[in-house]
């Protein structure tokens, strides 16, 4: 098994609002190895972005860590200084955002994005040799070198979807954290971004955290998929043994929710109830109430996530075998 790289351990992170405070995340931990693309999905609200962007400290205000660590090759991130958290933005870990339609200036060339990113981390490289390597990054992601001299305007959706996903890519970060890259597109040009990470991970034995809600579209590229539900992790497996063998009931109600084609029935199965109050969340487990094996243990006392076996863990009293 490769070795890990990015280690989260029971992360937990704040919003305070005027009633109190939101916990998002709570007393998350895993693990990212190197060359894997490890999907992280749930339901809107479950805290993904707020997750995926305290990886790189990035959390919108007012959201803070209160507790936890986040280990880049065994270096802690939350302890940084300034100066070397800029140097581990982008060079070592890049993010792409939820939105990447509106996240390239319209007023800037294509050329013009590259050149600025590369100056953050390489001001003394020579314009020309900025320019070759941004080409050559355009190229690797099946976009003529020309289109530099273009403004976003002129591109497609799944264009400037790998325009971002080439200055997420222009340092050569060993980590690549997408949220939500595909939810502005077409499923013609989701289908094609699939085909370019699977293609960036070949190339590049790049590690990938691709957020989504949308189960389907993870399994399709993700090693593992790790699920999460009202701020906590659920599940950590394989995507053959999420789909296979689902553990926690919640995994198995988002699967049932996933379209299948093959089914006689066209409807599509959503999951009763509504996800947990993230404010004065009540004691036991966060999916109790909405779960179909529910049982006494679970609505006093919250599972931790646990080893199961075969690298995979599950927060669930439901086999603990007490
Ligand atoms: N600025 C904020 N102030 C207070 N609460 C917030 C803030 N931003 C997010 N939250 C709360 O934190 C929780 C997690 O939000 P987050 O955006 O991380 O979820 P998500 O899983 O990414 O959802 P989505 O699928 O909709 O993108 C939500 O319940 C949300 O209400
Ligand atoms: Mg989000």
């Amino acid at each position: 098994m490769a070795e890990p790289i990015l280690e989260v351990q029971e992360l937990s992170i704040d919003y305070p609002i005027a009633i109190g405070t939101v916990r998002a995340v709570r007393e998350v931990s895993f693990v990212l190895r190197k060359g894997e693309v490890l999907g992280l999905v749930g339901e809107s609200g479950c805290g993904k972005s707020t997750l995926g962007l305290s990886l790189l400290r990035l959390q919108k205000p007012p959201g803070r860590v209160v507790g936890g660590r986040i280990l880049y090759r065994g270096r802690d991130i939350l302890g940084m200084k300034n100066g070397e958290l800029r140097r581990l933005r982008g060079a070592n870990i890049a993010m792409v955002f939820q939105n990447p339609l509106t996240s390239l200036d319209p007023l800037d060339r294509i050329r013009d994005h590259f050149l600025e990113t590369l100056a953050v981390h390489e001001p003394e490289l020579p314009r020309e040799q900025a320019l070759a390597r941004s080409r050559e990054i355009l190229e690797r992601l099946g976009i003529e070198g020309k289109r530099l001299d273009e403004y976003p305007h002129q591109l497609s959706g799944g264009m400037r979807q790998r325009i971002m996903i080439g200055l997420g890519l222009i340092h050569e970060p060993e980590i690549l954290i997408a949220d939500e890259p595909t939810t502005s597109l077409d499923v013609i040009v989701e289908a094609g971004f699939i085909d370019l990470l699977a293609s960036l991970k070949a190339q590049y034995n790049i590690s990938i955290i691709l957020i989504s809600h949308n189960l389907a579209m993870v399994a399709e590229i993700a090693d593992r998929i790790a699920v999460m539900y009202g701020g906590r992790m659920v599940e950590i497996a394989s995507a053959e043994q999420i789909f296979s063998e689902p553990l926690h009931p919640y995994t198995r109600g988002l699967i049932d929710c996933v379209p299948n084609i093959d089914a006689e029935s066209e409807r599509l199965v959503s999951m009763p109830g509504s996800p947990p109050d993230l404010v004065s969340p009540a004691a036991g487990c966060p999916f109790a109430p909405r779960c179909a094996q529910v049982m006494e243990r679970c609505r006093a006392e919250a599972p931790r996530l646990t080893e199961r076996g075969e690298g995979r863990q599950v927060s669930c009293w439901l086999g603990e075998g007490s």
